[in-house]
């Protein structure tokens, strides 16, 4: 836990290192430490700035031009109103994060803090010594471990790029961009959780981190990804036309309910399959931190679909709804293709044929949460359990310590 005094520690050996640099000519006796009562004065110890260098800063100080970087702040305009919040081309003031619009994004933002979780929390002793043993997994195991580790290591930066150079500047709502840090952060979090893995395991790094570009199954889900934030990202792209407000749509469709919501579902259930039967259980529970994160990240990108639709109708004609349900079989079909590849024969449990029904039934789900027809109907889930992990509602003591430590952790003491 942090206490003052180790403020008070800090604040002490700063202030001392001028005056070793340059000692005072009549030194003054200094008091043992400041008591918190106490103001404390100047030691007159120290250089002052290059009288020339602070008369130029000054200078341009008195040449700023506050009008000029406030101007798109409109200087005196009337205070911001709930009613002038958009999630796209909002012309509100973006820096101001309340009165909030959209609750449910604030929520998300603070659900997600609460389950605040770090890679190293997880211990990675029996992982270690099941990868190095000879016969600990067989062969087709040891696939999939290197498989979604390779897929995974480049995968949330992917989402992470997007997020941070496509998205964010176009979404044009303070509480969503609040969560879309949080994400970001997050997304950050699982590509070091992949990477300490790798690193724990003593896995080919160069083989692993290549592996989105030197195998198809996975190099094809990637590409397929890539292409939407490409679109995006070019400098001279911005919504306020059908056509490009489309475009937006597209990209979150693509990595929300596409590459969130359906390429990480194959990876995660055979990861968390293996946990189940008592292999790899570290890396399991670095999965299972991850999907509860992207659930939650898949969760908010429906809730911007749907928020964006409500305002803006005129943007989902059948066309484009007809558009929308193609890329989302798209990512289906890249996923069962995956599956098959990483599962060439029946392996914990599972094969690609119930994958295939798996991943059919989730289709039908990102569907059905953006308002589109199921493709497969009556498809069933074959994987209640993985319902059970995503849920965080069933599951309400699993990050109880966690939190507990966290919220205790970063409290300061004032005894
Ligand atoms: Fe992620
Ligand atoms: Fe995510």
């Amino acid at each position: 836990m942090l206490n003052w005094d180790e403020f008070n520690e800090d604040e002490t050996s700063v202030a001392e290192q001028p005056a070793k640099a340059a000692p005072a000519p009549a030194a003054k006796p200094q008091p043992e430490a400041a008591s918190r009562d106490e103001v404390k004065e100047s030691s007159g110890s120290y250089k002052v700035a290059d009288s020339d260098r602070l008369a130029r800063a000054r200078k341009s100080l008195e040449e700023l031009d506050v009008a000029a970087g406030l101007e798109e702040l409109e200087m005196g305009a009337a205070r911001i109103q709930v009613d002038d919040k958009q999630m796209i081309n909002a012309r509100a003031d973006l820096n101001q994060l309340v009165p909030f619009k959209y609750e449910w994004a604030w929520q998300k933002y603070l659900d997600g803090s609460a389950n605040h979780w770090m890679p190293q929390e997880v211990n990675m002793n029996a992982d270690i010594a099941l990868w190095k043993s000879q016969d600990g997994l067989t062969a087709d195991e040891r696939r999939i471990v290197e498989r979604s580790l390779g897929y995974f290591s480049t995968a949330d930066s992917l989402v992470a790029n997007n997020l941070v150079l496509a998205l964010y500047r176009l979404i044009t709502n303070p509480e969503c961009r609040q969560y879309l840090l949080r994400q970001a952060f997050e997304e950050a979090i699982h590509t070091h959780a992949y990477q300490y893995c790798v690193e724990s395991l003593g896995m080919d790094e160069g083989e692993v981190f290549n592996m989105y570009r030197e195998v198809p199954s996975v190099a094809a889900k990637s590409a397929w990804s890539l292409k939407h934030t490409q679109s995006l990202a070019r400098a001279d792209f911005n919504t306020g036309t059908p056509e490009t407000d489309q475009e937006l749509l597209r990209n979150l469709v693509a990595f929300y309910c596409v590459t969130e919501g359906i390429f990480f579902y194959c990876g995660f259930s055979q990861i968390l399959s293996m946990g189940r039967r008592n292999k790899m259980t570290g890396v399991a529970e670095q999965f299972q931190y991850i999907l509860r994160d992207e659930s939650m990240h898949l969760n908010f990108g429906v809730d911007m679909i749907n928020q964006i639709k409500i305002e803006n109708p005129h943007l989902w004609t059948p066309e484009f709804q007809d558009e929308v349900t193609q890329m989302i079989l798209e990512g289906t079909e890249l996923e069962i293709a995956y599956a098959r590849d990483t599962m060439p024969r029946g392996v914990l449990g599972m094969n690609a044929a119930i994958m295939e029904e798996y991943l059919h039934f989730i289709c039908n789900r990102r569907l059905a949460q953006i308002g589109l027809k199921e493709q497969y109907p009556g498809a069933q889930n074959p994987f209640p359990w993985m319902s059970e992990i995503i849920d965080l509602r069933k599951e309400k003591n699993f990050f109880e310590t966690r939190v507990t430590e966290y919220q205790v952790g970063g409290a300061l003491s004032w005894d």
